[in-house]
């Protein structure tokens, strides 16, 4: 049994690239393992983000994390910042990096240049900057083996795994040396009509992005509509063919089943009636999370989850501070008093 921890920052709707890269991973691995998977609102407000915006984000992502399957009595799931250790430990892990390591992260570069382009402004918080040694605070806290993330989180765990090195090094084994864990296929998907980027919750074109809280209908059509290329045939290859590429991966994400078989199966079809399946596979999906999220939004047992999990996280997380600040002397009690 493995320690696992992830989280997902409540900047938007969680779309199914969040599903598939991410929750899908947490619903398998919490069979045998001990997870913490938690709601990511203090990465929340590192862009300009409403209040009520904010915090209607905050329940449904819980909510979501239930209606696709997390269990409590299983999983610890809470809020980032009902647990203040978060941020207390994401100051000293701030004092441990340097601008440069920062400043070189993508998603550093990504978000700062959307910034300066889509708001045309060269206000560019610092919160996008420091941003990743939040993220390392929140897994080193909990001492997890492993992080199961989409690919684009790779460079932070990395982060993490070099500050933990570093902490270790000079003040002795404090922290678990974490590693990166992603899903085969889905790993990374792509928007639905420019294959070239990644499906993001955050993108202003919502042709691109499927929501998990959107009419299953209207998602289809998404499908229906998405990208491709003229030669009408359903094979693999991601250079040439992005597009169906993209919408393969989906599939066998969605069914697990295997590239291959997708193959066999659309050989002497072409592309509508592939869309047409992949388009009813995941209103069928949507269907099926949206009648248990609505089950769930609205009920006092979600805040009463939430409340024991961070009472669990606390547990764990406040222990944890305690023996960093011993250890990079954040103390002044008398040793043997
Ligand atoms: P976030 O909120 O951007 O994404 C949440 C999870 O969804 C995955 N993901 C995708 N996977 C496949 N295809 C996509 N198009 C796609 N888009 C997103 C992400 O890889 C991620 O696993 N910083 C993190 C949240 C976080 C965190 C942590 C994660 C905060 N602290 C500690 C792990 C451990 C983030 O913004 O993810």
């Amino acid at each position: 049994m493995k320690k696992m921890l992830s989280g997902i920052t409540a900047t938007g709707n969680l779309t199914i690239g969040n599903y598939l890269g991410a929750i899908k991973q947490f619903i398998e691995y919490q069979k045998n393992n001990k997870m913490y998977v938690f709601i990511a609102d203090l990465h929340g407000i590192t862009v300009p983000i409403e209040a009520e915006t904010l915090s209607n984000n905050i329940r449904n992502i819980a909510a979501l994390y239930l209606a696709c399957g997390l269990n409590p009595q299983k999983t610890t799931i809470f809020v980032q910042s009902d647990v203040a250790a978060h941020a207390n430990l994401a100051h000293i892990i701030l004092c441990a990096t340097t601008i440069g390591e920062l400043s070189r992260m993508t998603q550093y570069k990504d978000k700062s240049s959307k910034q300066k382009k889509n708001n045309n402004t060269s206000f560019i918080p610092t919160g996008i900057l420091t941003y990743p040694t939040l993220m390392v605070a929140d897994i080193l806290l909990y001492n997890p083996d492993l992080i199961p993330v989409g690919q684009d989180q790779k460079q932070h765990v990395e982060l993490a795994r070099n500050v933990a090195e570093r902490f270790n090094n000079r003040y002795g084994k404090i922290f678990t040396i974490p590693e990166f864990i992603t899903p085969k296929i889905g790993t990374k998907i792509m928007a639905l009509k420019d294959p070239a980027k990644k499906m993001s919750k955050s993108d202003k074109n919502t042709k691109n992005t499927i929501f998990l809280l959107e009419d299953p209908a209207a998602a289809k059509k998404k499908i229906l509509q998405s990208l491709t290329d003229n030669e009408n045939k359903v094979y693999y290859d991601l250079e040439n063919k992005p597009g169906v590429s993209n919408l393969m991966n989906i599939m066998a994400s969605v069914d697990d089943i295997s590239l291959q078989e997708i193959t066999d199966k659309y050989k002497d079809l072409g592309y509508r009636e592939f869309k047409n399946d992949l388009g009813d596979i995941i209103a069928k999906l949507l269907t099926k999370i949206q009648t248990q999220y609505n089950q769930i939004i609205n009920s006092q047992k979600l805040d009463k989850i939430l409340e024991q999990g961070a009472n669990e996280a606390r547990i764990v997380a406040d222990k944890q501070m305690a023996i960093v600040k011993e250890a990079v002397g954040l103390t002044y009690k008398q040793k043997n008093a």
